[in-house]
């Protein structure tokens, strides 16, 4: 049996927000620095980084110089897919080995396969131009169809930046996939073994259900979305300790994710 496969999945690092950010209280750069760090000296370590979106703020070139500065400390590969602050094409010349656009994506959009062990990711690129909402559009879904037909039977991994399903957090849900959610959900359903969907966008961690799969929201590794449930509650972030998502893959289990706090919690107690 093969050793389980570890992804850690770091969404949001909004980097270039200024140092008047959040009212000077959040330096999106260290906290990207601090959580490369926090999985660098993972043990065991992962075996690849999947980056969510939103890896900039204003998607400029001297934007993602830092992020990948920020991430050259990482020994393993990394993958990414563009967020809605994001400008795609930018970020696919600065960060072209974490980009490697497939040869038959629709154009312009970042998507592309990878296999690692036994199992195949898949990227989806949902950005919108100019808009904080997200879409899968019929030319990128008709090259998800083939792409899961070529890999069926086979355990896939789902990763985009919008999450194709309400939260909760009307502010945020009116913001998120907003075309092609149902199409999605029934070729996920449809292909039988896709093992899940990470997302990022939301700056909270939430699990949910999608076309019968696991799908994860990874929180952000710089500020948080407020958790605020009411109707019609206005959109605040927090100063929630930033987390990263630690998925576990297995053939035989599948998918177990964990969320691992950056920041150390005082020292490791023997029980
Ligand atoms: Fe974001």
């Amino acid at each position: 049996m093969p050793s389980p496969l570890l992804i850690a999945q770091l969404s949001d690092p909004h980097i270039g927000t200024g140092p008047a950010f959040l009212g000077g209280r959040m330096d999106t750069e260290a906290a990207l620095r601090r959580a490369v760090a926090h999985v660098a000296a993972l043990q065991p370590a992962p075996d690849l980084v999947l980056l969510t979106g939103d890896l900039t703020d204003r998607g400029t070139a001297a934007e993602y110089a830092v992020v990948a500065d920020a991430l050259a400390p990482l020994g393993m590969p990394v993958y990414a897919v563009p967020g809605n602050h994001d400008d795609p094409t930018v970020a696919r010349n600065a960060l072209r080995r974490c980009m490697p656009v497939a040869p038959d994506a629709p154009a312009g959009a970042c998507c592309y396969t990878l296999r690692v062990g036994g199992l195949h990711l898949i990227a989806l690129d949902t950005v919108v131009p100019r808009q904080s909402h997200g879409a899968l559009q019929p030319d990128q879904l008709a090259w998800l169809a083939r792409a899961l037909d070529a890999r069926r039977g086979e355990p896939v991994l789902l990763f985009m930046h919008h999450p194709p399903l309400p939260t909760g957090i009307e502010a945020m849900d009116a913001c998120s996939l907003m075309e092609g959610a149902d199409a999605l959900a029934a070729l996920v359903r449809g292909h039988g073994q896709v093992q899940g969907l990470l997302c990022g966008h939301l700056h909270r961690a939430v699990q949910m259900q999608f076309g019968g799969a696991p799908l994860h929201v990874a929180p952000s590794v710089a500020h948080q979305i407020a958790l605020d449930l009411r109707p019609g509650a206005p959109l605040h972030a927090r100063l929630e300790p930033p987390k990263i998502s630690l998925h576990r893959w297995s053939p035989l289990h599948g998918l177990c994710t964990h969320l691992s706090y950056v920041e150390p919690f005082g020292p490791m107690i023997p029980l």
